[in-house]
């Protein structure tokens, strides 16, 4: 007979989180009518309605900075951070992590360990689990997460649609103020050529049908383990009271809450998404974020099941409880905000920005700081001030 898991009674968990995507977005109509395609195939069938498109100056680092620096803002103690892990499937470097440059712009002390991870889409929660496993070694220490994916298939395919990209970080700690993360969770992987991205290529190479069979296929296995490990014993839809899914696009999370509930509708969460298009390894807690900014009932004391889906495949359900307050630590005017005042791009400028053309408009970022130079492969950012 194998063993129970022992779990320990932390509540280890987001004492902090906020997101930041480019200035810049495509509208979904203006594609579909340059790729002669239905609308309602985009808002409707994919259920997606804008795309973020990020200009030379805006990279998975810029924004990076602006949704750490976001965080940081709401601790009082950012000297406790001892640990910044970067998730991201976008990576522009095999060597150097891009959380270093992270680390230079936000000031954080030099006693505090950095580096990148990578599952594709899996890594924030990767990271996630992780941190929460540190704080419960290092007591009264912090670690910084940050998830930031810029998303981007070849054009005139069928990914193109289900572009875009956002940065999200959090904030963990053992005096989280947010949600804690329950000590148990379904995890399952296998090998499997979904979705691959070869170290030179800029652009993803995928099975599209591939990939929504395996994400749906994954999330049944992780379920059932999920029930295992949490003694779950009665069914899933009054164990768990909301939703959130990684969404590659949306009708994907649509599909995914079907097949597993029969009462549990998605669509709080996926309001911000449906704008910012596929954010890869951001995607699951953009997908928060607009559960708690968007859900007009009081979570709090409510388990939110998060299922995390990384091509390849590695993927994770597990789940959180929300605690008492937490609507004191969120941003939900500046979130809409933040969306509503990106500026839409013509169908041109989108082609110049995605043949790699500096062109002559004057782009600017997300945050406040810019990249503005690439020399041999190395990366130059700076402060800007508006
Ligand atoms: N009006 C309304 N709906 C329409 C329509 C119209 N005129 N035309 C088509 N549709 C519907 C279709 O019926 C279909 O709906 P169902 O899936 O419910 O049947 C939907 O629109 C999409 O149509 P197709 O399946 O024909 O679309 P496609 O093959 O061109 O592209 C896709 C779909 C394969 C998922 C594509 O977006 C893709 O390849 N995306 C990239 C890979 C991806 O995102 N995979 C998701 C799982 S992998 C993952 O999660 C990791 C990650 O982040 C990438």
């Amino acid at each position: 007979m194998t063993e129970q898991p022992k779990f320990t009674n932390s509540k280890i968990g987001i004492d902090a989180i906020a997101f930041s995507t480019s200035r810049y977005f495509l509208s979904l109509k203006n594609l579909a009518a340059h790729r002669s395609v239905d609308y309602r195939k985009y808002s409707e069938g994919i259920g997606q309605l804008q795309m973020s498109v990020f200009p030379p100056c805006e990279d998975i680092v810029t924004i990076a900075i602006d949704a750490a620096s976001k965080v940081l803002e709401k601790i009082s103690d950012p000297d406790h951070i001892d640990l910044l892990i970067f998730a991201t499937e976008s990576s522009f470097d095999i060597s150097k992590s891009a959380g270093i440059f992270v680390h230079h712009f936000l000031k954080l002390k030099p006693n505090c360990r950095v580096f990148d991870i990578k599952q594709a889409c899996y890594s924030t929660t990767a990271a996630l689990q992780m941190a929460k496993s540190f704080v419960q070694c290092h007591p009264g220490s912090k670690v910084l997460v940050i998830g930031s994916d810029i998303v981007r298939y070849s054009p005139g395919s069928s990914g193109e649609p289900t572009q875009g990209g956002a940065a999200v970080a959090m904030v963990i700690s053992e005096t989280p103020r947010i949600a804690y993360i329950e000590p148990f969770s379904g995890v399952y992987t296998t090998d499997i050529a979904d979705f691959w991205r070869p170290v030179a290529a800029t652009e993803a190479k995928f099975d599209g049908k591939l990939s929504a069979q395996s994400y749906l296929r994954s999330l049944g296995f992780c379920l059932e383990e999920y029930k295992k490990q949490s003694h779950c014993e009665s069914n899933l839809d009054s164990f768990i009271d909301y939703c959130c899914f990684h969404a590659p696009f949306n009708k994907m999370a649509i599909k995914a809450a079907q097949q597993s509930f029969r009462t549990k509708d998605p669509t709080d969460s996926l309001i911000y998404n449906a704008l910012i298009g596929n954010s890869c390894s951001a995607s699951l807690y953009i997908c928060l974020i607009s559960l708690l900014d968007n859900c007009a009932e009081n979570l709090s004391g409510k388990r939110i099941g998060m299922y995390s889906y990384g091509s390849g495949c590695v993927a994770e359900y597990f789940s959180l409880i929300v605690l008492d307050g937490y609507r004191n630590w969120l941003n939900p005017i500046e979130n809409e905000e933040h969306l509503e005042e990106r500026e839409e791009i013509s169908f041109e400028e989108y082609e110049e920005i995605c043949s790699g053309k500096k062109g002559n408009k004057n782009y600017k970022t997300s945050g406040n700081v810019a990249l503005i130079e690439i020399v041999e492969g190395y990366r130059k950012y700076q402060a800007v001030i508006e």
